[in-house]
């Protein structure tokens, strides 16, 4: 019988990641967008800032914006100065994100970059060591973005990836499409890296979260 159910999920989503009114604002205006509510759950978010703060992140990486949700979360829990760098594929999403990020008050603390995130983390390796990486873009460029992640995070830095469930299809083996294939492998290089000590935070969709060890 599973542990985590509904009903302890309403509980402590209530009790320790209750939205304020523009988280609330911030979801409300992706749906009215019509654009996809694939947007974190409040834990999710929570949990992100979370780690961030307990890693004391000054400068932070999200690799897919959406409408800035999970970002607006990831800035919340920054040191006072830091900062978000986030990319994101579809301008009509970013335009919405920058002004969420502005409704926020964080839009002096958040540069949202337009384009495929393959093309433009390579220009951002001039940014680095980062503090903490946010992946939650299309599942196929998941084992590229840890590549990436692995080279430019410092040690101590954390890495949280969203979907690492797939909704339970990395357990199903009749799921064989490019998507959980990627996130199976994802997962199994995080696991297995002695660049990382990784693990598994089982609220939404399951987030896959790593320290950056000192290993090269
Ligand atoms: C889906 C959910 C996500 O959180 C995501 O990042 C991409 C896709 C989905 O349910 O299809
Ligand atoms: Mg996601």
């Amino acid at each position: 019988m599973p542990t985590y159910n509904d009903v302890l999920e309403a509980h402590f989503r209530a009790l320790f990641s209750p939205e304020d009114e523009v988280l609330i604002r911030i979801r409300a205006g992706i749906e009215a967008r019509g654009m996809p509510t694939i947007t974190v759950k409040p834990e999710e978010g929570r949990f992100l800032q979370f780690l961030a703060a307990a890693c004391g992140a000054r400068l932070a990486l999200e690799i897919g914006t959406l409408g800035g949700y999970s970002g607006t979360w990831i800035v919340r829990g920054l040191q006072p100065e830091g900062r978000l760098i986030t990319l994101e594929r579809e301008a009509e999403r970013a335009e919405l994100a920058r002004e969420h990020f502005a409704l926020a008050g964080l839009a002096e603390r958040v540069e949202v970059l337009v384009g495929d995130a393959h093309l433009l983390l390579p220009r951002l390796t001039a940014r680095a060591p980062l503090d903490f990486i946010f992946i939650d873009a299309e599942k196929e460029g998941y084992p590229a973005y840890l590549a990436w992640a692995a080279e430019n995070l410092r040690p101590g830095g954390v890495l949280a990836a969203h979907n690492a469930c797939r909704h339970g299809k990395v357990v199903e083996a009749g799921q064989q499409d490019a998507a959980t294939e990627a996130i199976r492998a994802f997962n199994q290089r995080l696991a297995q890296d002695p660049r990382w000590i990784a693990s598994l935070y089982p609220g939404g969709d399951g987030m896959a979260v790593a320290v950056r060890t000192n290993s090269r």
